[in-house]
């Protein structure tokens, strides 16, 4: 159910807050976890997304791992209970301190991103005469086909060991005792809707998998990382993302050996739908090219998505009725791009209405941030009012 359905009770709260359809997070958990099983793979939550304590607790109850890029989330995923054994441990640049608290908890793995890396987790594991399973993030050079500043697996990025150097990152393992390769890892990009490419990547995968097999190497687990898109113009369409094609298109094309596991890192996918920003209108007003404004109350220090990538997020007013014109959305903090929607078709917006931005429950409440002194945005949770 969407905030729409809450609107009396919403009414009475205090704005900006970040409204969860605990019900479609519970179903769109428990659709991934279904579709996934189909085949034995392992669905490890990008915590990235959204680390708010209920949606960390549903993630739990549904039996996901956990993909942490941080010492702070492999923490806070132990402190919420999620078993260590299902923590993988990504992050372009590690620190000590950070690969220290995980080695202490002995995580599933650690996903490396460079040689100077596997040197120095092999050092710090020496230290307490740990072995490290690792796995090697390489960056295959696909085209994710989305935003460019969220394609991470082309040649000209900071992430993953590139595929020119996997021959020496293999020939390194064999003189770090403390470390012990358990798989490879790729992560391609974010918001990916066309499964093609998923189909392209899984056959980049296979060859690089090759590699490996006529060095000599076993590996025990294949992770491919997040990616998969949400739908943001149409909400209410099919407000649960097509896992079933999905984890399909990866069954038909990957190679597996015998006795591997394929793991995913989903994050967008799993939560997106389930979050709305609602806010309320402050002032309304013209400019002098004839456009009609909605000041609200919310800000890109809630929601940055628009302000950061062009983001497009369906909004909707809760409270107004009448024919549909289009409203610049735009909120308090002193920056031109703060800015949710230049042009979005609202009945007509008077002060104290109520607007709700859409889909907005992954990398929304989790990228928030205090500029201009503005509070932290709250969560209202759709299964306690
Ligand atoms: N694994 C790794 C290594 C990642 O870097 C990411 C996301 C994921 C998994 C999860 O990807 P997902 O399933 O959510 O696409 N703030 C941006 C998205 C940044 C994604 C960063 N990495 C946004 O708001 O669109």
């Amino acid at each position: 159910m969407s905030a729409r359905q809450y609107t009396d009770q919403l009414q009475k709260l205090d704005t900006p807050f970040y409204f969860y359809d605990m019900q479609l997070l519970a179903d769109t958990l428990a659709k991934a976890v279904a579709e996934a099983g189909k085949y034995g793979y392992k669905v490890h939550y990008a915590l990235k997304a959204n680390f708010d304590p209920r949606i960390v607790a549903a993630i739990r109850k549904a039996g996901l791992g956990v993909d942490c890029v941080s010492g702070n989330e492999v923490r806070l995923a132990i402190e919420s209970g999620c078993l260590a054994s299902e923590i993988v441990f990504a992050g372009v640049a590690k620190s000590d301190k950070e690969i220290r608290y995980a080695l202490g908890q002995d995580i599933f793995s650690f996903n490396c991103e460079s040689l100077q890396e596997l040197e120095v987790i092999n050092a710090l594991a020496a230290e307490t005469g740990r072995t490290a399973r690792i796995a090697l993030r390489i960056n295959p050079d696909v085209d994710p086909r989305t935003h460019k500043h969220i394609s991470t697996g082309q040649a000209d990025s900071k992430f993953g060991i590139s595929y020119t150097e996997i021959n020496e990152a293999i020939r390194s393992l064999n003189r770090l005792p403390n470390i012990r390769i358990v798989g490879i890892h790729f992560h391609i990009g974010s918001q990916i809707t066309d499964m093609e490419v998923f189909g392209n990547f899984c056959v980049k995968v296979n060859k690089i998998q090759q590699w490996f097999v006529e060095q000599g190497i076993e590996l025990k687990h294949l992770n491919l990382g997040g990616g998969l898109g949400v739908g943001y113009n149409d909400p209410d369409g099919k407000p649960i993302p097509d896992f079933a094609g999905y984890f399909g298109i990866v069954n038909r094309t990957l190679e597996t050996k015998p006795g591997q596991t394929v793991h995913f890192e989903l994050g967008r996918s799993l939560v997106a739908q389930s979050g709305e920003l609602v806010t309320r209108v402050l002032y309304t007003k013209q400019n002098a090219a004839g456009r009609q404004i909605a000041l609200v109350d919310a800000g890109m220090t809630d929601l940055i998505r628009p302000a950061l990538y062009q983001a497009h997020h369906k909004i909707e007013s809760l409270t107004g009725q009448g024919p549909l014109q289009p409203y610049m959305v735009a909120g308090p903090v002193c920056e031109s791009s703060d800015v949710f929607a230049k042009e979005a078709l609202l009945p007509e917006v008077k002060r104290g209405d109520l607007l709700t931005i859409r889909t907005a429950g992954a990398y929304g409440s989790a990228m928030a941030s205090r500029y201009n002194l503005r509070d932290l945005p709250r969560s209202v949770y759709s299964d306690e009012l």
